[in-house]
């Protein structure tokens, strides 16, 4: 194979450490290394083997097997589609290999490899890469290693700036127990043959949004992990609480099941901005007991304190009747004397809805703000909001574990879900400060002064 590597993807090549990571910025030339630190390694250990993984088939197809196909030399490399196994004339192979579920490791237990390989390591989790580690043996006395790819950011962001990042100083071989780590950092600007081919890279990498820049062009760590609220910054959606104006509209939104009963309090102003104001958090999931329907309801009330709540959204699994009774759950709460509001709301569209809420715009007084923030006393909702992970398969849906940490963000969608409308509109005397007036919510036919 007639081809120049850059610093990088020699020193790739070159590293002598048992668990490898070559990370950071996208198209620093990391997946061509992979691909030719593999060859060089199957031409120099005969009968060689080596797996390549990439978290799904389609993406191994469109990257490392095509890559591959285009590099090695028809004379000493063939492939076949088969089982995804590429061959050398020296008995070398390699496999490559997906890992969509967490058992599909398990499709390697009784198998042996002198390299392995992770293209995209931020994609898999912790325990996936764990496993295969166990895999890495042999009796031929080859060098084995596990060799990593990646950019930082996805669901496993954190695990591997854990191992790599945070405990190795750069470009240095690192003790860790009995075994040996390094990390190599990648940049875009190490890349020459992309700099000379492509050099408007660069300016549409600086057009990112500014996380994704900090992630792709710098190859900054510092980034968040696999959040789901990517925009939750506590700086702009928390603040303390304001004792809310008596017109603003309530609404009350729940999450409920035999395990937790999450319910918020939500105000809405007139201009449709939306604050959380209270919550009950408490079940089983919270190392408490689980409430039954009447205890639940008793729970809800007192979280409406006596105000007038314009409506109490609720999930629609929650009207399915139960066998035995054949009551549904909305019924029995109906019976405790709570009356819920069926939302419907499919998963990925209503937090999409949700991320529109969170947002985050800048405000008139030169800081930043959001349609919808949280009062500092949820703390089990910001505590949610700040920790609940991606799906590992579809980034556009949120984690189902750990389970604990879903039912208050799902309570928070099914308030968006509701299509609460904003409070009536003041009349004009309150732009100027106060207003006397009567009915400014159609539940309060008191005289009230408003500050505002
Ligand atoms: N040694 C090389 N010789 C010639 N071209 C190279 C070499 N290394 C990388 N390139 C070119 O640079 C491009 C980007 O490299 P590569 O795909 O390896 O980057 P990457 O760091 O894996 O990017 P990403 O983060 O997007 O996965 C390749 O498509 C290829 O055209
Ligand atoms: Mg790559």
């Amino acid at each position: 194979m007639d081809i120049t590597v850059t610093q990088r993807q020699k020193k790739f090549c070159d590293a002598q450490a048992f668990e490898v990571l070559y990370g950071g910025a996208a198209g620093g030339g990391k997946s061509y290394g992979q691909i030719i630190d593999a060859f060089l390694y199957a031409m120099k250990y005969p009968r060689s083997k080596q797996i390549i993984f990439r978290r799904t088939l389609p993406e191994l197809e469109k990257s490392l097997i095509r890559v591959s196909l285009a590099l090695y030399p028809q004379s000493v490399y063939s492939y076949r589609k088969a089982d995804h196994t590429g061959t050398f004339v020296n008995g070398s192979l390699i496999d490559f290999a997906y890992c969509d579920s967490e058992e599909d490791v398990y499709r390697y237990q009784s198998a042996e490899y002198d390299v392995i390989r992770f293209d995209e390591l931020t994609h898999f989790t912790e325990s996936m890469y764990l496993y295969m580690l166990s895999r890495c043996r042999g009796v031929n006395g080859y060098p084995k290693h596990v060799k990593s790819s990646t950019n930082p950011g996805g669901i496993g962001h954190s695990w591997v700036k854990k191992r790599f990042i945070d405990c190795c100083a750069p470009d240095t071989v690192t003790k860790a127990g009995e075994l040996t780590r390094m990390f190599i950092p990648a940049r875009v600007t190490d890349n020459r043959f992309l700099m000379k081919s492509d050099p408007q890279y660069v300016k549409r990498l600086r057009s990112l949004s500014d996380r994704d820049r900090r992630a792709l062009l710098n190859g900054s760590w510092d980034i968040t992990d696999g959040r789901f609220f990517e925009e939750f910054d506590r700086s702009v959606h928390v603040l303390c609480a304001f004792e809310v104006p008596r017109e603003w509209r309530r609404y009350v939104s729940l999450d409920y099941g035999l395990d937790m009963l999450a319910a918020y309090k939500i105000a809405v102003d007139d201009g449709g901005r939306a604050y959380v104001t209270a919550e009950v958090y408490e079940g089983k999931d919270n190392g408490g007991d689980g409430l039954i329907v009447s205890q639940a309801a008793e729970r809800i009330k007192e979280l409406c304190k006596g105000d007038e709540i314009y409506a109490v959204f609720a999930p629609p699994d929650l009207w399915s009747r139960q066998k035995d009774s054949g009551k549904s759950i909305a019924g029995l709460f109906l019976e405790n004397g709570v009356s819920l509001t069926r939302v419907m709301s499919a998963r990925v569209a209503g937090w999409m809805a949700l991320k529109e809420w969170l947002h985050v715009t800048d405000d008139e007084a030169g800081g930043q703000t959001a349609r919808l923030r949280i009062f500092d006393s949820c703390q089990n909702l910001i505590r949610a909001m700040s920790l609940l992970q991606c799906d590992s398969h579809n980034p556009a849906d949120s984690a189902g574990v750990p389970h604990e940490l879903t039912h208050a963000p799902d309570a928070l969608r099914y308030f968006i879900a509701g299509q609460p409308r904003p409070a009536e509109k003041a009349p004009a005397a309150y732009k100027y400060g106060f207003s006397f007036e009567k009915q400014l919510s159609p539940f309060d036919s008191e005289k009230q002064m408003i500050i505002i």
